[in-house]
């Protein structure tokens, strides 16, 4: 589906970096090179030359110190799709370049490229471009369908989604006491199920949702306040959003710890019932276990694998994720709980899925990822895990298997992916790791 397109304003100085507003990065290539020689930064200028000379119109441009070759400089392009001859321009550039490579939007049609995903936390942002469908667009069987009312509040909730930016502080929503009430009646009801369904890990965080973050029946918890709980215990953060990401998108915001969450209620006519994911199903589903670090680790490694996977692998870890996330349940000694979002934000489903009624299989991501399931009934099977570390493990294990080139790591100081595809990061990181380790086994020997 096309996205909504967006003028691109023109580059502006910043910070000594150029940077860009707002572009339509659907299509986008973005092309990364290292120069073979004469390699200083005003070298950029004679690199242009090879776009200009095929036409190949620019929408922005980046340099930076090379983590690949140490003292060098590396540039970063990215082109508009459709113009001039990239083909031709991207053979000159690799012949001059000690270091090439491509991540694009459109790599089905771009032979050798990479699948475009977000290297930094702000590029999130151009996932509101993206979306599949608006938040106020309902199907036809959508218990809001024909009330106006409720449309118009969903318009409202798309729209704070859609304007969003990476930094900003996400806007406080007044609920109407009708809102209020259906998420009490949810609430009631799921809350009287979890010390006896939810695993431990869930239970353990629930009682400081209720004191850090107004977790109540009579209060609909505001995202900026649960955004900020999450920062200081994991560093999982909530960005609001508009409509359905793909699977691509959503997963990629899982890399840098980032949950897009929806911030509207479900029609008050079944306050039981949702065709979509709505504030009940993230604020009581996914949220508590945001909080617990192995379970976020796991689900940043879910999101890691997906990075530049191409699409058949997507679909897999996106499976993986449906079978852990949303509806995964775990043993915990020798009973079984619940720690799927779709099961905890489930009245219905929460009882059942520890009935003997649904088929269980142990969590296995090369099996797990090929099953099939229906999203509108009841899962008749679910994959059970030992624990989050052990689903982790299982998980970068299986993240080997996917094809790709580089290696991925989140960089938390700067809040960017780094793609590792060279000796000398490597070497580089190897030291950081030795010197942690240097720095641990000194603390043991003062504690001990
Ligand atoms: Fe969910």
């Amino acid at each position: 589906m096309e996205s909504q397109h967006h003028d691109c304003q023109p580059l502006r100085m910043e910070g000594g970096q150029y940077i860009k507003e707002l572009t339509d990065s659907a299509k986008t290539a973005c092309l990364f090179f290292t120069p073979k020689e004469n390699d200083d930064v005003g070298t950029l200028v004679d690199y242009l030359e090879h776009f200009k000379l095929h036409k190949v119109n620019l929408i922005h441009i980046e340099s930076r110190s090379s983590v690949r070759f140490p003292g060098r400089y590396e540039f970063m392009v990215e082109c508009v799709p459709g113009s001039g001859n990239l083909g031709a321009a991207i053979e000159s550039l690799k012949q001059t370049s000690e270091y090439f490579s491509i991540i694009s939007r459109n790599h089905k049609n771009n032979r050798g490229s990479v699948p475009w995903f977000p290297r930094r936390i702000r590029e999130l942002d151009q996932f509101a471009n993206q979306i599949l469908s608006y938040g106020s667009e309902l199907d036809a069987d959508h218990p809001g369908f024909t009330d106006p009312e409720y449309r118009k509040r969903r318009k409202y909730f798309a729209d704070i989604a859609f304007n969003y930016k990476y930094g900003e502080t996400i806007p406080r929503v007044e609920y109407s006491k009708e809102e209020i009430a259906t998420w009490g009646k949810v609430f009631e009801k799921l809350t009287k199920l979890y010390p006896t369904h939810a695993c431990k890990e869930f239970n353990h965080v629930f009682p400081l949702l209720i004191e850090n973050c107004g977790y109540r029946k009579d209060n609909i918890p505001q995202l900026e306040d649960i955004s900020n709980f999450l920062k200081d215990c994991t560093g999982f953060s909530l960005r609001p959003v508009a409509g359905l990401l793909s699977s691509r998108d959503f997963l990629a915001g899982l890399a840098f710890r980032v949950f897009h969450s929806t911030q509207y209620i479900r029609h008050p006519s079944m306050p039981l019932y949702t065709p979509e994911p709505d504030v009940c199903h993230e604020l009581l589903g996914h949220v508590p276990l945001f909080a617990d670090p192995s379970f976020a680790q796991f689900s940043q490694e879910i999101g890691l694998a997906s990075l530049g996977a191409p699409d058949e692998y997507i679909e897999k870890i996106a499976t993986c994720y449906w079978f852990t996330v949303e509806y995964g349940l775990c043993n915990q000694n020798g009973n079984l709980k619940a720690y799927g979002a779709g099961l905890l934000s489930s009245f219905g489903e929460l009882e059942y899925c520890l009935s003997d009624k649904p088929d269980l299989k142990p969590f296995d991501p090369p099996v797990t990822a090929l099953q099939k399931y229906p999203i509108t009934e009841y899962q008749p099977l679910y994959f059970v895990s030992e624990s989050f570390d052990d689903a982790q493990d299982k998980i970068i294990k299986y993240a080997k298997t996917v094809p790709r080139n580089f290696g991925v790591r989140y960089n938390p100081y700067t809040q960017s992916v780094e793609v590792l595809d060279s000796k000398p990061q490597v070497q580089e990181l190897m030291q950081q790791s030795s010197k942690e380790l240097l720095f641990l086994s000194d603390v043991l020997k003062r504690i001990l």
